[in-house]
């Protein structure tokens, strides 16, 4: 079976790279590692790809890389992708640092690239702006959120962590609570993407960065009741919704089922579960109608 241990870089189509390069770099604390003329590939402070960018007609998210271990057979797994009646196909794509990968859509059209080999981008990075520690996750509206976390279960092994009644689910693929989650909706293009912040006070100066800059933040700072993690969102120059987050909960084994405990939580232990939708958040206010834009 297919099992991803972590989210690596997502590829974005836009129809104009400089601006997303100049928000990625100078807001959102990202460092330029190499750039083409019609793609751009942008890293954290400690050097891991976190962002691709392509020249293309629409803005939109195109693909997501994943890092499987470094024993798997790629031969093995596409003859398992095949089983499912999934084409995939062997490429050296150029990506800066990383090896061969394996690719192929999921059930919503997205090209999933898997990869083994990769290194370092840099160390020490000097950056300005925000400065995430990694991609998080990446959320998606989906028609059947359902049948999508069938599909991201069956082919590539990932975990339910919660659902929010039956139209949000949070997916992991290790101990972050989720790398993935599917809300119902009508578009089938992605709902948000999240980066990983040290803890509560860089996402205090990550909003003052905001005010500085006149960014609205279109929901939070709150804390989540799914994951539990403390979150702000704002919406980058193609319109995207960015997520920053610390302190989301984590599954530290398998085994034993429950979430890290933490003061937060309400239910102690902490297990997967089904939320009541009006009743998710910890704390903080409700989001800005702005929020919500892209479920419609
Ligand atoms: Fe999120």
């Amino acid at each position: 079976m297919i099992r991803p241990k972590r989210i690596g870089h997502a590829t974005f189509e836009t129809p104009d790279l400089q601006p997303m390069i100049d928000y990625y770099t100078q807001v959102m604390g990202l460092v330029l590692a190499e750039r083409e003329d019609d793609r751009a590939f942008l890293i954290t402070k400690v050097g891991l790809l976190a962002i691709q960018l392509n020249k293309g007609d629409n803005e939109r998210c195109v693909s997501l890389s994943f890092e499987v271990a470094p024993d798997a057979d790629f031969g093995a797994m596409a003859r398992d992708l095949e089983q499912e009646g999934i084409k995939s196909e062997l490429q050296n794509d150029s990506i800066p640092g990383i090896g061969p990968v394996l690719t192929f859509k999921d059930n919503k059209g997205t090209t999933i690239a898997l990869f083994k080999e990769w290194s370092y981008l840099g160390k020490h990075l000097p950056h300005i702006g925000v400065g995430p520690l990694k991609l998080g996750h990446i959320a998606w509206v989906v028609e059947d959120p359902q049948k999508t976390a069938e599909f991201y279960g069956k082919v590539l092994g990932f975990r339910v962590s919660d659902w929010i009644d039956d139209f949000f689910v949070f997916l992991r693929c290790n101990s972050d609570h989720h790398t993935v989650n599917f809300i119902r909706g009508k578009n089938n293009k992605m709902h948000h993407i999240a980066f990983e912040l040290k803890d509560f006070v860089h996402i205090q100066n990550s909003c003052d960065l905001f005010g500085q800059r006149q960014i609205p933040i279109i929901w939070g700072p709150l804390r989540q009741g799914p994951g539990h993690n403390i979150a702000t969102y704002h919406r980058n120059p193609d319109d995207q919704v960015i997520e920053l987050f610390c302190e989301l909960d984590k599954i530290v084994d398998e085994e034993l089922g429950y979430f890290e405990p933490r003061p937060w939580h309400r239910d102690t232990p902490q297990r997967p579960k089904t939320w009541q939708a009006a009743s998710t958040k910890t704390w903080g206010p409700a989001p800005l109608p702005d929020f919500h834009r892209d479920r419609v």
